[in-house]
């Protein structure tokens, strides 16, 4: 009688262990997948930088609207370090940028400019052009949506 209380303890006890092991590595596997995937992000990898700009989908004809919007935004706020052409002054002139990067990378400069100066490699090739940090102008996603159209019509979109 004893040795089958004995028996029936060990086989609780080996039940027990045998149950916990897998749930314990099921918790610790997507951290450790997370947190790899925040080391090199594919984004950087399919050049579209890092940041909340995902997907863009660009439309044509131009939406003249979002262009006037985005205008008045470059004049208030880029304008002083960005010309049109390709001539650079503070940063780079923004001729051909459209055909240069894709539109999601372009989005993510403008929005998360201090993450893409810290991880995308292209990003830092610029910074080492131009020796001064593009500062964040606090820029929204819409409103940077509007400055890329401007910049496909800046280069001879229609
Ligand atoms: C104080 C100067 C300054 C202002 C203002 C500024 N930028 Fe920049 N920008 C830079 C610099 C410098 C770089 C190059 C990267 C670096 O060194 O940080 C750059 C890079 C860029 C790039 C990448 C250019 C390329 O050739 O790939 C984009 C896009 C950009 N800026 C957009 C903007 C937009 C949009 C605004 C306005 C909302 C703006 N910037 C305002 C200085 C500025």
């Amino acid at each position: 009688m004893r040795n089958l209380i004995f028996i029936i303890g060990l086989l609780f006890f080996f039940s027990s262990c045998s149950s916990d092991k897998p749930a314990q590595r099921e918790e610790g596997t997507p951290e450790e997948q997370s947190s790899s995937e925040q080391d090199v992000p594919s984004s950087i990898a399919e050049g579209k930088g890092i940041g909340e700009v995902k997907e863009v989908e660009l439309t044509s004809p131009l939406d003249q609207e979002r262009i006037a919007r985005g205008k008045a935004v470059y004049e208030m706020k880029c304008q002083a370090c960005h010309r049109l052409d390709a001539q650079r002054v503070v940063g780079p002139g923004w001729q051909g940028i459209t055909s240069r990067r894709k539109p999601e990378w372009i989005m993510n400069m403008i929005t998360n400019v201090e993450m893409m100066l810290e991880k995308d490699p292209e990003a830092q090739k610029l910074l080492e052009e131009c020796l001064t940090r593009m500062p964040n102008q606090n820029v929204s996603v819409g409103d940077a949506r509007d400055i890329l159209e401007f910049m496909r019509q800046n280069d001879g979109e229609k």
